[in-house]
């Protein structure tokens, strides 16, 4: 280094650049607080807070329309990066609204998504995740027998109107299957939609001594937003622009996911619910070779798989294909078999043969035991 003085600049350059990287750009995450979301993204929806049995965690859960005898309660739960508002209530494309009256639904937010605050720890997991979404089941199933003056609290046979259907969403389809793994009584029936379910790939474990990085932000871009459409012409420009700018919006910092090996739990012949697959036969994040082994798999009785043509990941959305998911979606909700009191008894009986065999528990346990989730379940 010939000139003294361009070294002390490096030097300098060097020091800044490393205090940079090791101060996170803000102290906590700045959230979005239900007075802060842009109005338009909660149009027609009706805001709850169900609060974790847990640690009391305020879960953000939206609902359109009220409960009614000759409605079906269904739950709606988002993928890995956006929050439930821009995913099904996007203004002019809205899942949510499109419901027909005999459906009535719902939709949460995971910790650190969209208007449910992140806890403590500021991670989501696929355990949390899936105890939250049983809370929120049990919230629905005990509004709706509230509702409808129903005896108890809801949680009880395989014919009861006030027990919610489940529908997850790419990443949230696992979300969905875990949960209709562990609390298979607190679901009717179980969509998966653009699961992203591959029995071949297993999840590291992240290191035990990591320290992670705590609490800092990391911004949400524009080029995510935009990734799930891969089909020309199956979406609008303005479409895809209006979800994009609808995800920065409500979620402008990323939700930080840990502990992914969770979902090693995932195992489809430990789904006893009737259950649906859905998704785009062109989607690349949900390949139907992959597939094939989940919809086999699942050992719930009636079961349908309804492969979308001319659609990728976000079927719901697009243009031509979101009216047939609805249909799809809806049909099965409705398809199947009168309950009547012999379906409950051999429910029943069938129920505490698998207790008895630790069946419905087992995929739960493994995940207590291996993990220092023990804490988090005191
Ligand atoms: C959750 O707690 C908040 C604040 O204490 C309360 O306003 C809300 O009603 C609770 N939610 C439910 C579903 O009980
Ligand atoms: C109940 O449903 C089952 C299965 O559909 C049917 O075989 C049975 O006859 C029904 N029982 C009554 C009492 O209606």
């Amino acid at each position: 280094m010939k000139n003294p003085r361009v070294f002390v600049l490096l030097v300098l350059i060097c020091q800044i650049g490393a205090l940079a990287l090791s101060t996170p750009k803000s102290v906590g995450p700045i959230r979005h607080t239900i007075d802060t979301i842009p109005a338009e993204y909660k149009r027609g929806l009706t805001t709850h807070i169900v609060n974790s049995s847990v640690d009391g965690h305020p879960l953000t859960v939206y609902s359109v329309g009220e409960p009614s005898k000759t409605s079906a309660p269904l739950l709606l739960l988002h993928g890995r990066t956006w929050s439930s508002l821009p995913v099904y209530n996007l203004p002019g494309s809205s899942t949510m609204r499109g419901f027909p009256n005999k459906v009535t639904p719902y939709m949460m937010d995971f910790r650190g998504f969209g208007l449910t605050p992140p806890d403590d720890a500021c991670t989501v997991s696929p355990a949390k995740c899936a105890i939250d979404c049983r809370d929120v089941l049990r919230w629905i199933a005990s509004r709706h027998s509230q509702e409808l003056g129903l005896e108890g609290d809801g949680i009880s046979d395989d014919c009861n109107p006030v027990i919610p259907s489940l529908l997850g969403w790419s990443q949230g389809a696992m979300v969905a299957q875990l949960t209709a793994q562990l609390y298979a009584k607190d679901i009717n029936k179980l969509v998966l939609f653009g699961s992203l379910y591959d029995r071949d790939y297993i999840y590291k474990r992240q290191p035990i001594f990591s320290e992670g990085v705590g609490c800092s932000v990391i911004e949400n871009t524009k080029e995510a937003t935009l990734e799930d459409f891969t089909i020309e012409d199956s979406i609008s420009r303005e479409v895809a622009f209006k979800f994009s700018k609808a995800c920065l919006e409500t979620d402008p910092f990323k939700a930080r996911w840990v502990n992914l090996h969770e979902f090693n739990a995932l195992n489809p012949s430990l789904v006893t619910r009737p259950s649906m697959i859905i998704g785009g036969q062109h989607d690349p994040y949900s390949e139907e070779s992959k597939i094939l082994h989940l919809f086999a798999g699942i050992d719930g009785g009636d079961k349908s798989w309804v492969s979308l043509g001319g659609s990728d990941h976000a079927s719901h959305l697009l243009e031509g294909v979101g009216d047939r998911w609805m249909k799809a979606v809806v049909g099965f909700l409705e398809f199947g078999r009168e309950c009547n009191e012999s379906m409950i008894k051999v429910a029943d009986a069938k129920e505490e043969e698998e207790e008895k065999e630790g069946n419905t528990r087992r995929g739960f346990d493994e995940i207590v035991e291996k993990d220092d989730l023990n804490d988090f379940f005191i």
